[in-house]
């Protein structure tokens, strides 16, 4: 079994749920406390083993490779007045020469096509994508390192899945279970967006996938889907009974972070996580 050695980060997105902050910001760079989303993205992909970072990005995103790269005039600055802490804060943004590549997608054509725009840069083996606007968060056991320990005892193809309330499934791609076996679940359909009271179940696809690489064969087509867009649920559909699927149940609190409200709640509730801040925060909130 090939090991799952590259991630898909798809980046171009308008943001237009954020608008006007993602103007000229991309979404992907608004903080949760600190760090960037995409920053806990790549921090869960490093954790999980993978080696190179695949950005799928559009035009006014390339604040995002600039974020990847050496900041000469800030680093130097703040070595000449030794303030390592500060320094040690930019460790994540360091990737090795080479471990990051960027790839433009043209036209916002679905998450489908997204993806299939990195597919020269995949090539013949299994990768991951990871949705930076969806926080998935367990420090200790972070979500793509608990979808590799399933693809390293079963192969084949692994998304994340969470349950949602019956009235979001229509938000989200949705999982027809099989055969459960605690945290995995055979996975015997998807479908993207039900119509209300169509679903299959309250399994729903939280932004975290482990494909094989034929599923960019299937997006060859370019067929539309839900939306008129070209749909990576629809792709990864007809995978399903040529190829093992199975949908990880995630351990842990995902914050939606493409939603205003989820995304405050991230911040929130990272901040209160943080010893230098969480004690006067909490207190701060007792008193609104
Ligand atoms: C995308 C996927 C959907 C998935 C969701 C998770 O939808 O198409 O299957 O459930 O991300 O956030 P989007 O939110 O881009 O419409």
């Amino acid at each position: 079994m090939k090991p799952v050695r590259k991630a898909v980060f798809p980046v171009a997105g308008f943001g237009t749920r954020f608008l006007p902050a993602t103007k000229s910001v991309p979404k992907e760079l608004l903080p949760v406390v600190d760090r960037p989303l995409i920053q806990y993205a790549v921090d869960e992909a490093l954790a999980a083993g993978i080696e190179q970072m695949i950005f799928v990005t559009g035009r006014s995103k390339h604040a995002i490779e600039d974020y990847f790269d050496r900041a000469f005039e800030v680093e130097s600055d703040l070595l000449s007045k030794e303030k390592f802490d500060l320094l040690e804060a930019l460790s994540g943004t360091r990737l090795a020469p080479g471990q990051a590549a960027f790839v433009r997608q043209q036209e916002m054509a679905g998450l489908g096509h997204a993806v299939w725009c990195a597919r020269h840069l995949v090539g013949d083996e299994p990768f991951a994508v990871l949705l930076a606007d969806e926080l998935l968060w367990n420090p200790a056991s972070p979500c793509l390192r608990q979808m590799r320990e399933t693809y390293d005892a079963k192969g084949g193809n692994v998304i994340a899945v969470l349950e949602v309330p019956e009235a979001h499934t229509q938000r989200y791609g949705i999982v027809d279970p099989g055969r459960v076996e605690g945290a995995v679940t055979e996975v015997k359909a998807v479908v993207e967006k039900p119509r209300a009271g169509t679903a299959p179940s309250r399994l729903a696809a939280v932004g975290r996938y482990i494909l094989q690489p034929e599923v960019m064969r299937i997006l060859d087509a370019g067929e539309r889907g839900a939306g008129g867009e070209i749909q990576l649920t629809d792709a990864m559909a007809k995978l399903i009974g040529r190829q093992p699927f199975h949908a990880q149940t995630f351990a842990g609190v995902r914050y939606d972070c493409g939603d205003k409200l989820g995304f405050l709640q991230a911040n929130i509730a990272l901040a209160l996580e943080r010893p230098d801040m969480g004690p006067h925060l909490r207190e701060w909130l007792g008193t609104i």
